[in-house]
């Protein structure tokens, strides 16, 4: 099975381009930030504190996540019930973020997103699919953009859902995240050192796409 890992901070355009790129090249699209939402939309129902690192960890056993794929979409499954349009909310972003740093919940997970990898061939994109999940993956790639670039799109995709936002909100908001994710000791995001740097903040959206096809094809061929 071939395994192609896309890391880099939130924003980026990773699911976009691993989602394109995946249904062009036959490849299975793993989202890995959806299985991590999940974790985190499972503790908040249980009443369990974002911050409560002790109570996440004493409660990951009870998780029972799935994963579904639906015209080559991925569905998110808690205890049976799709969940996938829930865990895309401010709150379970910020759960999310905080149960991937517990290490118990990244042990958990590493077994579900290596299998899917062992069964078929992968796009998938984290934090940490170059250096820990994949590490010997076929292709790796570290896809990232200016903060002030990341905002833009996402302060342009929230104001599209109606959302109230400033972009000084967005900004620093992804700036704390940023930080959070970088600097946390369990699989901090970092640029796996066989990795190739894709910088899209002077991109659009196709140039980006075609950059990015342009490390794959010849490493696929090659
Ligand atoms: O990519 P995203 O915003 O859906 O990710 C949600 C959170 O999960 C984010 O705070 C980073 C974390 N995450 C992680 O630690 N490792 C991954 N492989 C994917 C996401």
């Amino acid at each position: 099975m071939i395994g192609i890992a896309i890391d880099g901070p939130g924003g980026a355009g990773k699911s976009t381009i691993a989602k394109t790129l995946a249904k062009r090249l036959g490849f299975v699209y793993v989202d890995t930030g959806a299985i991590y939402r999940t974790v985190g939309l499972y503790m908040s129902r249980i009443g369990v504190a974002p911050e409560d690192a002790a109570g996440i960890e004493q409660n990951i056993g009870g998780v029972h996540l799935g994963i579904r794929y639906e015209n080559g979409e991925q569905r998110m499954l808690l205890d049976g019930e799709d969940v996938s349009d829930k865990i895309r909310t401010p709150l379970i972003s910020k759960y999310a973020s905080c149960v991937s740093a517990v290490p118990a919940v990244r042990d958990f997970l590493f077994v579900t997103q290596r299998e899917l990898a062992k069964k078929n061939d992968v796009i998938m994109d984290g934090r940490d699919i170059g250096t820990v999940i994949l590490p010997d993956a076929e292709v790796k790639i570290f896809l990232t953009a200016s903060a002030q670039a990341r905002s833009k799109r996402r302060f342009i995709e929230l104001r599209e859902k109606g959302e109230d936002v400033t972009l000084e909100e967005v900004l620093a908001d992804m700036r704390q995240r940023d930080h959070d994710d970088e600097t946390r000791a369990a699989a901090p995001l970092k640029q796996a050192e066989d990795a190739i740097l894709v910088d899209t903040s002077e991109l659009t959206l196709e140039q980006s796409i075609a950059a990015v096809e342009a490390v794959i094809r010849p490493a696929l061929e090659g």
